[in-house]
């Protein structure tokens, strides 16, 4: 873990050095002054020596000075060295999640993802700075402090020794509490996020089900479950301060109380016992603000270890050592493949799939809802890796292809598809960046988004919202599938990409298809037998088992699942939940 942060801070090892050096350096001059001071009254105001206290103030003037920048130029670099820490950490969660296979991204949820890019950032960022500066100024304080009382007078500076025991003691106890009470509220801001996440993306579904009232109450539980450890630990933490105070009065009564006494006895001088006082309210400060760094440190450790996380997640998926660049042609092939989500599961999600599809030909998949249409399909451009078996794309197993080469020349349009907000051309350049607009303008002619598209007042130049909000269903479908095109893929995946889309269009879509893109091997996963009773083969899934293969009459004949299907669908309405396999 401390290797991973370590790491994200190399570039900035220059003011993580000069940080503590100088904030050392302020400390010191700092501890001058009091010195000074006594030398002030001492050899000045009780000798009556007026060059004395000119030029010791002089002196005293310049040190300030000197402090002030010292503890200046710690801030500068404290700043840079904690900014670019958090700065290098984001960047670093940000690119290794972009490795991150879809199994990664289901093992870490996005509201989780998104707390530990933001708030466990946050924490890392401060509390580095505080070790740089605070801490070491704290302990620096300290030291110095206790080892100028002791110089001033010995037996004094016991009374602080005692104090700093028992204070330390006290503050550590106090600390060791708050502590775990922190890391519990961290851990309850994950489910924060997620409600407020879910909600605020999903607000329209929450409005359509008038599940406010539940969201808002889920919220508040959420928030009050922040409210109550934050509660707890800053109830610990309060008692700081009195314990503080009274240690600080403490002191100051039985210095005063044996300073005065030693004063009078002529065993310490005025000056001294003043600068004594000065440091006896350094050093307990000093353990104030060390008491604080630790809860801050604490704090981010939990942090640190859910950032470390992310970082050092190795991707499920790898490129292969000697990528091939090329796909030879659009054919795929399943040999007996096997597949499952979680290693752990009993049931695989597809068993002992076997297939073979010629290059340029229609592929029709149906199945009913959960019947392993979408895993299938996402095996061929490895979104996902198979458990056992091998898919082949060209007649290569997709495992030997460079990753952006095969997922470029296998274009999925998904199930759960999005647009990015900006215009309707940078949406459809997503499939090509270098796409010019007549080619933009020929790809959503195929997907019959054109037509529409046209009827905007700002046509290919509207702008489209987060997550496509302002288009309908079935006008987001079409540009998705636009979009699929403009990579003049090998493959074309449609996982239920026209769903939303009426029937004659749907028609349209695949004639265009036909005529276009004539040696693109195309697989139309639907629900509508309509969809794909025109295509070269079609794939009949039944619970993760391949049920049927073949084309529209002949599944007719063979299959009594499509049979029914198809008869539901054509006498009104039926589909392959309710048809199936009765
Ligand atoms: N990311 C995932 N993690 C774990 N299980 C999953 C995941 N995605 C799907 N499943 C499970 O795998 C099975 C097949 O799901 P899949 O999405 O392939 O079905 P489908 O045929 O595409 O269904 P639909 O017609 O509803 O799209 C289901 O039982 C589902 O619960
Ligand atoms: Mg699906």
């Amino acid at each position: 873990m401390l290797k991973t942060l370590l790491a994200q801070v190399k570039e900035f090892t220059k003011s993580s050095i000069l940080t503590p050096v100088f904030a050392f350096c302020e400390v010191i001059m700092e501890m001058i002054i009091p010195l000074l001071m006594a030398s002030i009254i001492n050899e000045g105001v009780n000798k009556g020596d007026t060059h004395h206290i000119y030029v010791t103030g002089g002196i005293m003037i310049i040190t300030a000075i000197f402090s002030l920048t010292f503890g200046l130029l710690a801030a500068k670099y404290g700043a840079m060295a904690s900014m670019g820490l958090g700065r290098n950490l984001r960047k670093a969660m940000f690119e290794k999640i972009q490795t991150y296979s879809f199994a990664n991204i289901d093992k870490f949820n996005t509201s989780s993802l998104v707390t530990r890019l933001t708030t466990d950032v946050t924490n890392i960022q401060n509390s580095y700075q505080m070790i740089l500066r605070m801490c070491v100024r704290a302990l620096s304080t300290l030291i110095v402090a206790m080892f100028m009382s002791f110089f001033i007078s010995p037996k004094l500076a016991c009374i602080y020794l005692v104090a700093v025991i028992l204070l330390g003691g006290c503050l550590a106890f106090i600390v060791r509490r708050a502590m775990n009470y922190f890391q519990e509220a961290f851990k309850k801001y994950d489910d924060l996020n997620e409600s407020v996440q879910e909600n605020v993306s999903a607000i329209r579904v929450v409005k359509a089900y008038v599940r406010g009232d539940y969201e808002k109450k889920r919220f508040k539980k959420a928030s009050q479950n922040i409210y109550n450890m934050l509660f707890r630990a800053e109830s610990v933490v309060v008692w700081n301060s009195p314990l503080m105070q009274f240690t600080v009065y403490f002191c100051i009564l039985l210095i005063s109380w044996f300073g005065a006494h030693m004063v009078i006895g002529s065993t310490l001088d005025t000056g001294d016992l003043m600068a004594m006082l000065t440091y006896c309210m350094n050093i307990l400060m000093s353990l104030m603000m060390l008491s604080m760094v630790f809860v801050m440190i604490s704090m981010s450790i939990a942090s640190a270890r859910r950032i470390a996380e992310v970082i050092n997640e190795e991707s499920t998926l790898h490129n292969p050592e000697d990528p091939c660049y090329e796909i030879k042609d659009g054919s795929i092939r399943f040999e007996h493949v096997t597949f499952r989500y979680s290693a752990s599961a009993e049931v695989p999600v597809l068993d002992d799939i076997n297939l073979s599809i010629a290059s340029g030909e229609t592929i029709g998949i149906v199945g009913g809802t959960g019947s392993s249409k979408s895993s299938l399909v996402n095996l061929i451009s490895r979104l996902y890796d198979v458990n056992e078996g091998a898919v082949y794309v060209g007649g290569k197993d997709v495992r030997s292809y460079d990753l952006d080469t095969l997922r470029n020349e296998v274009s999925v349009v998904l199930q759960q598809n999005v647009l990015f907000s900006g215009s309707i051309l940078d949406n459809l350049r997503w499939g090509d960046p270098n796409a010019t607009e007549e080619q933009c303008i020929e790809a959503c002619k195929q997907a019959c988004a054109d037509e529409f598209i046209q009827t905007f007042p700002d046509k290919y130049n509207t702008h489209i919202e987060q997550g496509g909000t302002n288009v309908s269903g079935g006008q987001k479908q079409r540009l998705c599938i636009a979009r699929a095109l403009l990579k003049k893929p090998k493959v074309l995946i449609l996982d239920d990409s026209t769903s939303a889309v009426d029937t004659a269009t749907d028609a349209r879509i695949r004639k265009a298809f036909r005529e276009a893109i004539p040696g693109t091997t195309k697989i139309i996963i639907a629900q509508r037998i309509s969809s794909v009773m025109d295509a070269d083969h079609i794939i009949v899934l039944d619970d993760g088992h391949l049920d049927g293969f073949g084309t529209h009459e002949e599944l007719l004949q063979t299959n009594a699942i499509y049979r029914d299907v198809y008869e539901s669908q054509t006498q009104g309405g039926g589909d392959f939940d309710e048809g199936g396999a009765a």
